[in-house]
């Protein structure tokens, strides 16, 4: 199959409008997108990422208006969204539209991507588009052109150029179904942000520690996500030094963390001091946890191109943007 590879939104809308399967940059990552009304398209992009079927796709707008016309928006709904769209965040609500894909769920994962390319294309193609992660089940989510080409080029009908994603993670996931409303997957939109117009959120513990109760929260909480094939140590600063000053010569494992500049051994500066960091796919310094969480599936998926076993990674620092970093570090290390 020939790929349409365009940044022209009208003709990848079209491809939408006519069941078709399309990938888009999103500010989190790489998103494989059918329209919400084509039950036969989104089963489409199941058969192409190898998903199971009990795990739902989220429905991406273009607009606040158009998810208050298809889902029970609500004013706390309607509060957040104002707030914190577009951008990293999706909200599970009750579904008005039954014709929606799925449609034998009653309830319905919206998000508003940031980009108002993106939106328009949402917007022309009529709107929404369901669209899970852009990659392989089981796999990390795709964050780079290369790596979506890679995996996809002859195997969806379009993928869509424009900005690359930035933030790195997939999207903050709250429920504001049920009795009290419940973060279900952590991201660059903070537990501490959200419970200022929150302040009833359910914050369950997301680890992978609770991965294997009964009833899972969330369908997709109960598959294994974020890991690449290679094994991931998330290290205190102090192991990840240590790791780093001892076997930074074995090929087979890789670093990405904040403690590599200052702390290269004599010998790495020897062996590697025409390098710096980014010449080299085993080792990724990073500055922030912003810069941490955008660089992390790239990385990952690097590292895997090349044969690497092990990637320390140090803990991400206190503060801003450690949440959802976190919680994807610990999943990695635990798959
Ligand atoms: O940042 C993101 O959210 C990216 C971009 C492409 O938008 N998408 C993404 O989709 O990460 P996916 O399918 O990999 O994750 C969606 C999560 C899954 O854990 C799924 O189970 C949950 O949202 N979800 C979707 N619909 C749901 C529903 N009706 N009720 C509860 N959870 C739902
Ligand atoms: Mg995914």
């Amino acid at each position: 199959m020939k790929t349409l590879i365009s940044s022209d939104v009208r003709l990848l809308a079209n491809l939408i409008q006519e069941g078709k399967v399309v990938i888009f940059p999103t500010e989190t990552v790489y998103g494989i997108g059918a329209s919400t009304k084509s039950e036969l398209a989104c089963l489409r992009v199941y058969e192409i990422k190898g998903r199971p079927k009990d795990n739902p796709l989220i429905a991406h707008f273009h607009s606040i208006e158009s998810i208050a016309a298809v889902c029970e928006l609500g004013e706390v709904g309607r509060a957040l969204l104002e707030r914190f769209s577009p951008g990293p965040l999706t909200l599970i609500l009750p579904k008005k539209d039954k014709s929606l894909f799925p449609k034998d769920l009653d309830t319905l994962a919206v998000r508003i991507p940031k980009s108002p390319v993106v939106r328009e294309w949402i917007e022309l193609s009529g709107g929404p588009i369901s669209a899970p992660s852009a990659n392989l089940s089981g796999r990390p989510s795709l964050t780079k052109l290369s790596d979506v080409l890679r995996y996809f080029d002859r195997v969806v009908d379009g993928i869509l150029v424009a900005e690359e994603p930035s933030f790195g993670i997939e999207s903050t996931v709250v429920s504001l179904v049920g009795m009290h409303p419940t973060l279900l997957r952590p991201g660059s939109i903070e537990s501490r942000e959200l419970l200022k117009l929150l302040p009833d959120l359910r914050i369950p513990e997301l680890t992978s520690k609770n991965e294997n109760q009964a009833v899972p929260l969330s369908p997709g909480t109960k598959y294994k996500h974020y890991a690449p094939t290679a094994r991931v140590i998330l290290a205190s600063t102090e192991e990840f030094i240590e790791s780093f000053k001892t076997m930074f010569q074995s090929k087979s494992m890789a670093w990405i963390g904040y403690s590599l500049k200052g702390n290269e051994p004599d010998a790495f500066k020897e062996g590697f001091g025409k390098q710096s960091f980014g010449d080299d796919d085993r080792f990724c310094l990073v500055s922030s946890n912003e810069d941490y969480a955008s660089k992390l599936y790239a990385f990952f998926e690097s590292c895997d191109m090349s044969g690497v076993q092990s990637i320390f990674c140090e803990v991400p620092k206190p503060g801003f943007g450690e949440e959802g970093l976190r919680n994807r570090l610990e999943k990695a290390a635990s798959a």
